[in-house]
């Protein structure tokens, strides 16, 4: 069994579940500079858990995480993340509003033929624009997160990172970056959301 270790936090990788790679580290360590004791933290695609597991293991927060893939929640939960494997955000509707929801979406512009058998191909497969989950993604999350809650999503140059900022925006949300990390083929961002406020939408409106 391999075990990767980041920052206090031990990490079991699993068969068929996404292995953490820059995209991860860059997500993982931007989320722990913002990321407070007491707070409420949401993981979308929560993958082996590795995000999540750093956020645990140098913050006293309450965590959940979701996966639509069985085998992705089964390693999450053997390394010690609350998982609901389900569709996104589907299952977490009595749960209460979140401080942080953050996601490391299927960002890859992805044809029929590109496509890789089994459940692994929900982490890489984001359509064939790249931005089919994050758009499902923004349509959905308002209602999980506080007033003054912070989306973190983590997407590439291959994605198209005006145009899911573009897309942020038209969800009633401001984007920024705040983090990067230029890598052989594509450069990782992290964008930060944050919902307009009532006079900002007015003003826009
Ligand atoms: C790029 S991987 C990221 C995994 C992990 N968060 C990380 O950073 O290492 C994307 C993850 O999202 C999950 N995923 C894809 N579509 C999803 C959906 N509709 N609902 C929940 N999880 C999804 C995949 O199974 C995969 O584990």
């Amino acid at each position: 069994m391999i075990t990767i270790k980041h920052r206090n936090a031990m990490v079991r990788l699993s068969e068929h579940v996404y292995e953490p790679a820059e995209d991860s580290y860059l997500l993982a360590d931007t989320a722990l500079e913002l990321v407070s004791d007491g707070m409420n933290v949401l993981e979308i695609g929560t993958g082996t858990g590795f995000v999540s597991a750093v956020l645990k293991a140098n913050r006293n927060i309450r965590l959940v995480g979701t996966d639509i893939s069985p085998l992705a929640a089964s390693c999450a939960k053997s390394n010690g993340i609350d998982v609901i494997r389900t569709d996104m955000f589907t299952g977490l509707k009595a749960m209460h509003q979140f401080d942080f929801v953050i996601f490391n979406p299927p960002y890859l512009p992805t044809s029929e033929d590109e496509k890789v058998p089994g459940w692994l191909n929900y982490a890489f497969d984001g359509g064939v624009d790249g931005r089919k989950d994050i758009k499902s993604f923004m349509e959905q999350v308002c209602d999980y997160l506080k007033p003054d809650g912070i989306i973190l999503l983590l997407v590439s140059s291959l994605t198209g990172i005006n145009e899911v900022m573009q897309e942020v925006e038209q969800s009633g949300f401001s984007s920024q970056i705040i983090a990067r990390d230029k890598c052989s083929f594509e450069e990782l961002v992290v964008i930060e959301a944050k919902r307009l406020n009532v006079s900002e939408n007015n003003f826009l409106n």
